[in-house]
């Protein structure tokens, strides 16, 4: 049982409330900028890959990597590997959601950019709404993971929340690309 007061427990878990109307905002509002936003051709950003597609596929497969390392360290670090977590343990669940972050940019850009949120297919709205989820959610996890006077059970929520989203983002699309499709020209 906790050795907090029930009442001073329920004011800390209300602070929560900013951090997730913060996050619902930048979700709903990617939502609304995907939904209006007229669909363009292309994008300039594909870089070194051949086509948007592989950009955006290829991209996505080293997101998926990034979230499978940030799963291990951030299970290693509450305890839950049964091995002690070394010192390094935090800076590298640092780097990799950062890289994950950083990784996705380019092809959430693109998705909103070129194609939004217009189809009736339940894979693609599901891809489109997991997308902008991840974003709000991402912006959530940051706030939650400032904030000193919120319960330890936030940030775990919302970092599981973050997770999934990301994870249900890179299934319903490059690997669903991947495995119906093959490799992207
Ligand atoms: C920010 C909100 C997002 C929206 C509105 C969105 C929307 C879309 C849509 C409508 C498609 C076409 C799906 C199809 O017809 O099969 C798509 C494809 C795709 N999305 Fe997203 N997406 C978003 C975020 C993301 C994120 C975060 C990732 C990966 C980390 C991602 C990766 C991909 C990939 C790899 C494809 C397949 C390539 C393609 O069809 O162009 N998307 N997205």
């Amino acid at each position: 049982m906790s050795d907090q007061p029930a009442g001073q427990t329920s004011i800390k878990a209300s602070l929560l409330v900013l951090p997730l109307l913060i996050g619902a905002v930048v979700t709903v509002g990617l939502g609304v900028f995907a939904r209006t936003h007229p669909a363009q051709r292309g994008v300039s950003w594909h870089g070194p890959f051949p086509s948007m597609l592989s950009m955006k596929v290829w991209l996505t497969v080293a997101v998926l990597v990034f979230a499978a390392i940030q799963l291990v360290t951030a299970l290693w670090m509450y305890g839950k590997l049964g091995i002690a977590s070394p010192s390094w343990l935090g800076k590298v669940h640092k780097v990799s959601g950062g890289l994950a972050f950083l990784t996705s940019l380019p092809v959430a850009g693109a998705c909103l950019w070129v194609l939004g949120l217009h189809s009736t297919d339940t894979r693609v709205v599901l891809h489109g709404l997991l997308g902008c989820l991840f974003y709000g959610a991402f912006v959530s996890k940051i706030l939650v993971l400032h904030s000193k006077r919120l319960p330890g059970w936030a940030l775990p929520i919302v970092a599981g929340t973050v997770f999934t989203a990301l994870v249900g983002a890179g299934l319903s699309s490059a690997v669903w690309w991947l495995v119906t499709h093959g490799i992207p020209k």
